[in-house]
């Protein structure tokens, strides 16, 4: 099998954007999604936490693409909401299946699980919620027959299908879910996932926890997916060096927005967002002669919470560049540039 390993302690950042197999079948729409959560409902002074506060995305066939962002920015209540496992507040998840588009928050009975198997999640720990004393064979069949797949052969050969996929020799199957490695763990979730023959898999951070060889192994698999058979990806990290190195477009997410938005490599040679640029100055793996040409920015302060929410843009508060307009209105996400769209007054 063809293994593309990542240098030790660093990401390569400035070679060519990855192009994924992505036409422009659109495959996933997210439509103005807003996922607020209401914290002490009981108490008078109840706050609301707007952790996805308008976001709109296209996703196309075979797509991958990174949302980045802070820890706390949104991003896996934004996943969450689109596999729907968070309700939204308002807005449409737009599934297209077999040519036609199907709203997520619709379904119901027999056409909800269809969709859903449409629409997977792999964690950053897959194992965290599974049995330890689970055999990986079992892990695999479990799910797969709750699914309706009905016949041992049927289900065997469904399982040696998603092993080859994830480059796992087929005995591994007969291993407990504690024997296995770090990486294999990986593997075996997203094994889980591709027993379904999903659409689109929500990545949330599925590498972040692995060592940087290991690291290449599971985007080499995401890549050959969104290649071979067409997968969709939402890859959720908060290392924009990650994100650059399977992406095709990448998405910033800034307090449940998306801050800017384009081609990995526009992001990276030409970002927009101060923000964005922060966020590159600061990554460790991104190349420094690419840093040099950021002009050096140093963003103000911490992420604010997300319950408090400036008037305003809501990076105003730590944006060196913040002018009035900053701190009154809201910049709209706009193209600036052909496929670049950045949500900022300075554009
Ligand atoms: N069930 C919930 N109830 C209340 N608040 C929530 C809930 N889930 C998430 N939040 C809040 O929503 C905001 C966004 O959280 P989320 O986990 O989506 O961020 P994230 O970008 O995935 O962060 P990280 O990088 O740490 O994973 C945070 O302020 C979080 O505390
Ligand atoms: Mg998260």
């Amino acid at each position: 099998m063809e293994e593309k390993r990542l240098p030790a302690g660093s990401t390569e950042i400035g070679a060519q954007a990855k192009g994924g197999g992505a036409g422009t079948e659109i495959v996933l729409r997210i439509e103005d999604l807003h996922v607020h959560f209401v914290k002490n409902k009981i108490l008078e002074k109840r706050t609301v936490v707007k952790a996805v506060d308008g976001v709109s995305l296209e996703l196309a066939k075979g797509e991958i693409l990174s949302l980045v962002g802070e820890s706390g920015s949104g991003k896996t209540t934004l996943g969450r909401a689109v596999i729907g496992l968070v309700r939204p507040s308002s807005g449409r998840i737009v599934i297209v299946v077999d040519g036609a588009e199907r709203d997520i928050g619709g379904a119901r009975g027999k056409e909800w699980k269809r969709l859903r198997a449409h629409l997977q999640i792999v964690f950053q720990d897959p194992f965290s919620s599974i049995d330890p004393n689970m055999r990986v064979y079992d892990a695999l069949r479990i799910p797969l027959q709750s699914y309706g797949v009905k016949g041992q052969s049927a289900v065997a050969k469904k399982i040696s299908d998603v092993m080859r996929r994830v480059g796992l020799p087929e005995q591994v199957v007969n291993n407990y879910i504690f024997q296995l490695s770090g990486g294999q763990r990986q593997r075996i979730g997203i094994a889980r996932v591709l027993l379904f023959d999903p659409s689109v898999i929500i990545a949330d951070e599925p590498v972040s926890m692995l060592d940087a060889s290991l690291k290449g192994d599971i985007l080499n698999i995401i890549e050959r997916e969104s290649k071979e058979n067409g997968v969709t990806f939402l890859f959720i990290t908060h290392d924009m060096a990650v994100a650059k190195v399977v992406a095709r477009r990448i998405a910033v997410m800034y307090l449940g927005k998306i801050v800017e938005l384009g081609l990995a490599e526009d992001l990276l040679f030409d970002p927009l967002h101060p923000y964005t640029k922060a966020m590159l100055q600061a990554s460790p793996a991104i190349d420094p002669s690419m840093k040099e040409r950021i002009k050096n920015i140093n963003i103000i302060g911490e992420l604010a919470k997300s319950t408090d929410h400036p008037s305003g843009c809501k990076f105003n508060p730590r944006c060196p560049f913040a002018m009035d307009v900053c701190r009154e209105k809201e910049p709209p996400l706009k193209e600036v540039k052909a496929g670049h769209q950045v949500a900022c007054w300075l554009y």
